[in-house]
């Protein structure tokens, strides 16, 4: 395990290595990333056809995009690595040495659909995928705007996942929350997905501080923001036994604005 010392804030440094945390986090498909698969699922399940999605935070990972693709009509990645948005270039270009996402897009698909998953359904939401992602922006949750050129109520679906709890220690939670929140449009539904009151989150050889947070945190920010308390729902996921996971659950949120 890295040492303690080795703890540093994730917007002051450069070693996030996105091959590393796909394998970490990624590359065995348990009941935690099927539990977030089915979460998505139903989540885009009553996402309204046509919609402008935003992941911020997206990482280099695809898991995210298998069930929204069908539902809207642009998808649109920021970060604020351009390593990570490499990888998922790579991944668009099909370079064999990049995770496949394949078991991903299976689970995904039999979700939607009980008959079975053919080689040739997974080739195409693979494709589909590809064709919905239209932007990779520049993204900073310490700075203001959050990405540039984009305003303020640009999309109809806002996911994060993952991101919001490496929100730069000397920015007010609730301050920094609001101003992500703001990029979605009345009437547009956020997806959030974070860990839940974990000091620090390895990745290889580095460990990044937390900002620790829960679902109450949230369920007092949101209301504040223009998100109903009726409209939100959560689930939280306990880590999976046997994986030495570096924090003990997750929380799966999502609300509509009004
Ligand atoms: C743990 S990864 C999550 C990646 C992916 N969303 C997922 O679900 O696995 C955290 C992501 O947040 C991004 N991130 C961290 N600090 C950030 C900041 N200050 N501004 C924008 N993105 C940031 C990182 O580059 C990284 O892609």
């Amino acid at each position: 395990m890295p040492s303690e010392s080795s703890i540093q804030e994730f917007h002051t440094t450069g070693n996030f290595r996105p091959a590393v945390y796909v394998k970490q986090y990624y590359e065995y498909l348990g009941d935690e990333n099927r539990a977030i698969l089915r979460f998505l699922w139903r989540q885009f399940q009553r996402c309204p056809e046509g919609a402008d999605m935003l992941d911020f935070g997206c990482g280099p990972t695809v898991y995210q995009f298998i069930a929204a693709a069908p539902r809207v009509r642009t998808i649109h990645v920021a970060d604020s690595l351009a390593t990570n948005f490499e990888a998922i270039q790579d991944w668009m270009a099909g370079r064999p040495e990049v995770f496949t996402w394949r078991e991903y897009i299976q689970e995904t698909l039999a979700l939607e659909d009980s008959a079975a998953v053919e080689c040739a359904d997974i080739l195409q939401r693979e494709q589909l995928i590809k064709q919905k992602i239209a932007r990779f922006l520049h993204c900073d949750l310490g700075a203001i705007p959050l990405i540039a050129g984009v305003a303020e109520a640009s999309y109809d679906v806002l996911m994060t996942n993952y991101c919001l709890e490496f929100l730069p220690s000397h920015i007010d939670f609730e301050a920094g929350m609001a101003r992500i929140f703001s990029l979605l449009r009345p009437g547009g539904r956020l997806i959030l997905q974070f860990l839940r009151r974990t000091p620090d989150y390895p990745v290889g050889d580095y460990r990044f501080s937390c900002r620790q947070v829960d679902e109450h945190d949230f369920l007092r920010i949101l209301p504040k923001c223009g998100f109903p308390s009726p409209t939100i729902e959560y689930e939280i996921v306990e880590a999976e036994a046997g994986l030495q996971r570096p924090y003990a659950s997750f929380v799966m949120m999502a609300a509509s604005k009004a």
